[in-house]
């Protein structure tokens, strides 16, 4: 995951067709932002690259639905117009990138931001790029530096907040030369007036569980740097900070390159911030080039072992998944022979997936989601689909992954699709101040006049799904109760106020509770898929031992002949 900006925000482009929006579309689409569409006023009906222009924000959102984020390549005078009709057109955040935006004006953003609960970031700003994701603005210049320049947190990495767009994309880059990755890089811009402060963005990043620690590129003037060190010492800001604040040589009253970096008063001098931020207990450097040592001893110390070998360092790309090594092979850093026989097989995708051990109850209930999901019977798509390959001669490998290929959006799916919705339950009950009933059923009522369907929730076959109730017993045991469970008992309790009672189902139940474990949601079909593989497995073996080729399968007419229902045996544990 990340701050601000991955792959799965929809981004409009404001000024696309002028000659900046134009050229920064097609390299944020290079770098794999989903830009869905762009507005110039006067030339709606075009398109730019493919991507549709609108004449206003709202035109745009009627036309694709919700859009996410709008990024402004637009001349300073009309930065207030197209940035207020974003946020009225409901865009939540808005990325400023025009300079010489006048400061009257940035106060108007920000008061119709606030009311519309919408934050921007900048004026003045490169953006934000989250590496292997997306990028919006104009960091990291073209995809393939980025690429090289900025490694991806995966699975964690450092949050970069910069006060200076040059040395946003400059700290990522020494940054990766020291093997160190990345979760998002935050310009912040440099103006006096701006939206996403630096403790804005040192919240969102001790609220991201995929950033371990965070780095400041700050510098004079403001007090923003005094403001994170107090968040710090209220122990709002948990993870280690890191910073370097540029401008020690400045003189009162002397503007140092950007608006907002002038000491003004004895206020926001150099001394004074890196004295607030060490007492804080933050790693302040003294010179730019001291942060990557500094970040990467803070990563060792942390991690209590060296993070990266000369040889890592050389290598053209790296991978933080296993190392494999003469007699030794250690998967997230454990040595495989180490987890044998002493971690689940569900301990050790939770492994794998998210970097860390579960502990013993997140590692039952990791058992639990793919014993739950490990095969239904011979009627969902990936067994029929499995059992007509294997019935025309293929191999095992053919027909399992034909099997594996037929999961998707409507079949596992709904875990991905759900979480997400329970997301936007959550977001909303914050932002409108609601609670999580209201919020569900406003969103549960929206979706009815859309004609769309709530997944996770209901089942073609039971009336009562008898896994879901399990994995919510085992999900209370291990303390998982996030917003993403409390806004599917919200959903329920709004479906069962209608004529339409729809109970959660498993998808919606491991959707929810995997989201509250904070994992990826990109991998939520994946773990499906893990689980289902042995079930797929036997379905092929079987249909290749007992039946005909070709033969015409019927989808729903088949008996059963296993074992009649057996309890488990009685062991000390149960
Ligand atoms: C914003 C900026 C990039 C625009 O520069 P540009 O692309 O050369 O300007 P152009 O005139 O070619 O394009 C602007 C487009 O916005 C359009 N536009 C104007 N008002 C608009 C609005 N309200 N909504 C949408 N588009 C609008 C214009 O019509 C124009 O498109 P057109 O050429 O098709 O008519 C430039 O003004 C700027 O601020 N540059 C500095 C940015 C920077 O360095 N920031 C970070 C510093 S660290």
């Amino acid at each position: 995951m990340a701050i601000l900006i991955d792959e799965t925000k929809r981004v409009l482009v404001q000024g696309v067709t002028g000659r900046e929006g134009r050229a920064r579309t097609r390299l944020m689409r290079e770098y794999g932002t989903n830009v869905v569409g762009g507005v110039t006023p006067g030339k709606g009906g075009q398109s730019v690259l493919g991507v549709p222009v609108f004449n206003t924000p709202q035109e745009a959102v009627n036309s694709l639905g919700n859009i996410d984020i709008s990024v402004l390549f637009v001349p300073a005078a009309g930065v207030k117009d197209a940035a207020i009709s974003a946020i009225d057109a409901g865009i939540k955040l808005t990325v400023l990138v025009p300079d010489r935006v006048p400061v009257w004006d940035a106060m108007e953003i920000a008061a119709a931001a606030k009311a519309n609960g919408a934050m921007f970031l900048g004026p003045n700003t490169l953006g934000a790029l989250s590496p292997g994701k997306a990028v919006v603005g104009m960091i990291g210049g073209r995809a393939e530096s980025a690429r090289q320049w900025f490694k991806p947190g995966i699975p964690k990495g450092v949050g970069v907040i910069s006060r200076s767009g040059g040395m946003a994309s400059s700290t990522g880059y020494y940054l990766g030369q020291a093997g160190v990755r990345i979760s998002t890089i935050v310009h912040i811009g440099g103006d006096a007036v701006l939206g996403v402060r630096i403790p804005d963005a040192a919240l969102m990043f001790e609220a991201d569980p995929f950033t371990e620690a965070i780095v400041i590129f700050g510098e004079i003037g403001s007090s923003q740097e005094e403001e994170l060190a107090q968040l710090i010492v209220d122990r709002k800001v948990t993870k280690p900070v890191i910073a370097y604040i540029g401008g020690k040589a400045a003189r009162e009253g002397t503007r140092f390159s950007h608006a907002g970096a002038i000491i003004e008063g004895g206020r926001g001098t150099h001394a004074g911030k890196v004295k607030a931020l060490r007492e804080a207990g933050v790693a302040v450097v003294d010179s730019f080039g001291e942060l990557p040592e500094a970040v990467v001893n803070i990563l060792t110390q942390m991690k209590g072992q060296s993070l990266m070998s000369e040889a890592d360092r050389k290598a053209t790309w790296n991978t933080a998944i296993t190392r494999v090594e003469p007699n030794r092979v250690g998967v997230r850093g454990y040595d495989i022979a180490e987890l044998m026989g002493r971690v689940s097989f569900g301990a050790a995708v939770y492994l794998i997936l998210s970097g860390d051990l579960p502990s013993p109850a997140i590692a039952r209930l990791m058992d639990a989601i793919l014993v739950a999901s490990i095969d239904h019977g011979a009627t969902p798509p990936s067994a029929l689909a499995a059992r007509t390959v294997a019935s025309t001669g293929a191999t095992l490998s053919a027909a399992v992954a034909a099997g594996i290929m037929s999961i998707n959006r409507h079949h596992g799916g709904a875990i991905e699709d759900c979480a997400r919705q329970l997301k936007t339950i959550g977001d909303r009950a914050t932002r409108e101040s609601i609670s999580l009933d209201e919020s569900a059923a406003r969103t549960l009522t929206a979706m009815r006049e859309t004609g769309e369907r709530m997944p996770g929730f209901g089942h073609r076959y039971h009336t009562k799904d008898p896994r879901t109730a399990r994995l919510f017993e085992l999900a209370s045991e291990a303390g998982v109760d996030g917003v993403h469970m409390q806004a599917a008992r919200a959903v329920e309790k709004a479906f069962a106020s209608t004529k339409k009672a729809l109970p959660i189902n498993v998808d919606g139940a491991i959707g929810a509770i995997l989201a509250d474990l904070g994992m990826n949601p990109a991998a939520f079909n994946g773990i499906f898929m893990i689980a289902r593989t042995p079930g797929l497995v036997t379905h092929v073996i079987e249909e290749q031992a007992r039946e005909r080729p070709m033969r015409r399968i019927d989808p729903v007419n088949h008996g059963y002949d296993g074992p009649p229902p057996r309890s488990m045996p009685r062991t000390s544990a149960s």
